[in-house]
This record gives C-alpha cells, sequence and structure tokens, in this order.
C-alpha cells in the first residue's frame, strides 16, 4: 500500500470491491475475486463487499432470476469465508447513495473516456446504438461504488483493471474541478496466479459465466464429477508439461491449467512446474481436477446450506446495507456541499 502524500489527507485503508449478481460464478471469480476477499478481511483493513445490483441491470434481467442470483451471490460470499460481522455485505440498490453520486460523476466524467473502455465496446459491440445508456455510464457507477466509502484499495481481477483506472480519472477531475483533495485515488489490487483464468475451451479467452459452453468454466455449483470430467475434457496439447515456465510461453492452455494449480494450492506456478514439469496432462489432469474438488466441494455444499435459509441472506444483506449507508450518506452529503447544492433538510 503507498503513502498518502502530502498535500493530500490521510486516508484510512479501506477495501472495497463488488460482484454483478448474473447467475453461474464461475472458478475465476473465486479465485480472481471471493477468495481474495474473504482474505483481506483477515488482514485487519476495513472491508466492504457489494452484490451490484445496479450494474446487472444494464443488460436486461429476468426479475425473478436477479433475486435468485443475488441471494446464490451472497451465499457464495458467505460460503468462501466472509463474515457479515467483519466484514459489510450488502446488495448495492439497497444503498441510494450509489446511484446518487453515481449522478454526480455522470456529470464529471467525459463520453470519450466512457467509449474507450474495453467493456463497453465487447458489450455493445456493432450495435452500440442500441445498448443501454447505462451500459456506457457503468464505470461512473462503479466509480462511485468505490468513492462513495472513500475506499483506499479495489480487489479485482485483470479484466477490471481499466475500470478503476477511471475511477482515479473521475476523482482527479472532480478534485481539480472544486479544487479539494476530497475524494482518494484509489489503487486495484490485483495479485496472485489466477487474476485471469481462462476458459477451459479455449486458453485465450477469459472463463466466464456468459460463455454459451458450460464446458469452459467450472460453475460454483458443480458437483465433483462435472468438475472432474470439464478438467479431463480441457482443451490442451499433445506435449506433456515444460520443465521450466519459459516453456509455457506459446501454450495458452497449459499454461491457464498450471496457473489454476498453483492458485488452488496457494503456491506459485514455478513450484507446480517443479512439481509436475515432463508429466503428460494424463497425470497432470486428474491432479488438478482432486485439488479442484477438494477445494470446491466444501464451497458448494455450504452455498447450499445457507441458500436453505432465504431469511437469514436477507437479514445479513439488510444489516450490511443499514451499516453501508451509515458511511456513504455523510460523503454524498457533502460531495453535494462541494458542488453547490443547497442543504434545505
Ligand atoms: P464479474 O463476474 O464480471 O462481475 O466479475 C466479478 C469479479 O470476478 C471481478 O473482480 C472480476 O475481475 C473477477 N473475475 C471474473 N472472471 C474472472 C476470471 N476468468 N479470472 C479472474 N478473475 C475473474
Ligand atoms: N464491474 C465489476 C465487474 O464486473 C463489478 C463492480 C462493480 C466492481 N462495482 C465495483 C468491482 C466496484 C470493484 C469495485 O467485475
Amino acid at each position: 500500500m503507498t503513502e498518502a502524500t502530502s498535500a493530500a489527507p490521510a486516508f484510512s485503508p479501506r477495501v472495497f470491491s463488488g460482484i454483478q449478481p448474473s447467475g453461474n460464478l464461475t472458478l475465476g471469480n473465486y479465485l480472481g475475486a471471493l477468495r481474495r476477499f474473504a482474505k483481506m478481511q483477515d488482514q485487519g483493513i476495513e472491508t466492504i463487499y457489494c452484490i451490484v445490483d445496479m450494474h446487472a441491470i444494464t443488460v436486461w434481467q429476468d426479475p425473478a432470476k436477479l433475486k435468485q442470483a443475488t441471494r446464490e451471490l451472497a451465499a457464495a460470499y458467505l460460503a468462501c469465508g466472509l463474515d457479515p460481522s467483519r466484514s459489510i455485505l450488502f446488495n448495492q440498490s439497497q444503498v441510494p447513495a450509489h446511484a446518487q453520486l453515481a449522478w454526480i460523476f455522470n456529470c464529471v466524467a467525459r463520453m470519450g473516456w466512457m467509449k474507450r473502455m474495453t467493456q463497453w465496446k465487447d458489450k455493445a459491440g456493432k450495435n452500440s446504438e442500441n445498448a443501454s445508456l447505462g451500459l456506457l455510464a457503468y464505470p461512473a457507477l462503479m466509480a462511485a461504488d468505490i468513492l462513495v466509502y472513500h475506499a483506499t484499495h479495489v480487489p479485482v481481477g485483470e479484466d477490471q483493471k481499466q475500470h478503476v483506472e477511471l475511477t482515479r480519472d473521475i476523482a482527479a477531475k472532480f478534485n481539480n474541478d472544486f479544487d479539494t483533495p476530497f475524494f482518494p485515488s484509489p489503487e486495484p489490487i490485483i495479485e496472485g496466479a489466477a487474476t485471469r483464468v481462462m476458459s477451459l475451451r479455449d486458453g485465450t479467452r477469459k472463463m466466464s459465466k456468459s460463455d454459451p459452453s458450460d464446458m469452459s468454466r467450472i460453475n460454483l455449483t458443480d458437483d465433483a464429477d462435472a468438475i472432474a470430467q470439464k478438467i479431463r475434457k480441457a482443451r490442451t496439447d499433445p506435449e506433456p508439461l515444460p520443465s521450466d515456465l519459459e516453456g509455457l510461453k506459446e501454450r495458452p492452455e497449459a499454461r491457464n491449467l498450471v496457473n489454476i494449480y498453483a492458485a488452488l494450492a496457494d503456491t506459485t506456478p514455478e513450484a507446480v512446474i517443479a512439481e509436475h514439469g515432463g508429466q503428460p496432462f494424463s497425470a497432470f489432469k486428474p491432479a488438478l481436477a482432486d485439488l479442484a474438488v477438494a477445494h470446491l466441494s466444501p464451497i458448494t455444499s455450504k452455498m447450499s446450506d445457507y441458500l436453505g435459509d432465504v431469511s437469514e441472506i436477507d437479514r445479513v444483506l439488510g444489516d450490511g446495507a443499514d451499516r453501508a449507508h451509515a458511511i456513504a450518506d455523510p460523503i454524498v452529503a457533502q460531495t453535494r456541499d462541494i458542488i453547490g447544492m443547497v442543504r434545505s433538510r
């Protein structure tokens, strides 16, 4: 963590991150996000984690499925070790301060910034005239999520780095436009062997919940047989594992499996190669499958336990929203003061 510069006020360390409730949580979400979120809570920093339902609706969501996916994601956070007495866990729509600050940021951010975002280009595609306005403004809402808590650290996967950088640009422009050091410049935290878990069918594409092929990903709800089968059938080349990391360079599928192994075993790709280098995939894949099952099975079963008591999940989210409100509301009120909005109540 970097020191605050002398001119700026010192912001105490606070972690914020979010995940969209769009169903089908994957091994990528687990290794790139959920597991790291739970670990950060254990480092004695204040941690705030959000289920970003307002981001989810930037593309159409079936209402019943959105509800289900929100509770499933809450269950996944808890099953991965998030302790709601130490972290704040809530869904975004229940804390209006996010939308309130997002509007202000819509007026700070520039159209050109939004149109340059890789995610916008990927998701809007050629038919951008028909994409929702919310999809374009998505990063301004994300900036509001982070800055409405004056968060300083944002653990994310590689794909979200650009959005966190844009958050810094929005904070800097606001501070500059109104000549105040009010907002911190949050840092993306991207670390470990699994910041970008790739598809099991194509080592050049991200493992994603929206991939049409279920064989491309491991879902947090997959049972042991499904996990083992997906790893066994994962696309690879015919060569055995190389004896050093250099040998993985032009082999994206092999590299992905080594990275997944390293992340699950909490070690480095170097150590995995030192142990398994020279092995054919017929030996390495079963070892990886065993490791994945050993890690994910307890999580899957805890998730279904939590989902058996929806009212308890809703209670946890409600309690989190109350605590989030208490931090965010004064920050929005001060933001309004800074920009000259009259406080009439
Ligand atoms: P999303 O599912 O897109 O809302 O992503 C939620 C979090 O999971 C973000 O921090 C992402 O960067 C992370 N994430 C999603 N897919 C992957 C992946 N394949 N590898 C690593 N991290 C991922
Ligand atoms: N855009 C992020 C994703 O798709 C989710 C997100 C929304 C988020 N708000 C955030 C992540 C704030 C970190 C901080 O993964």
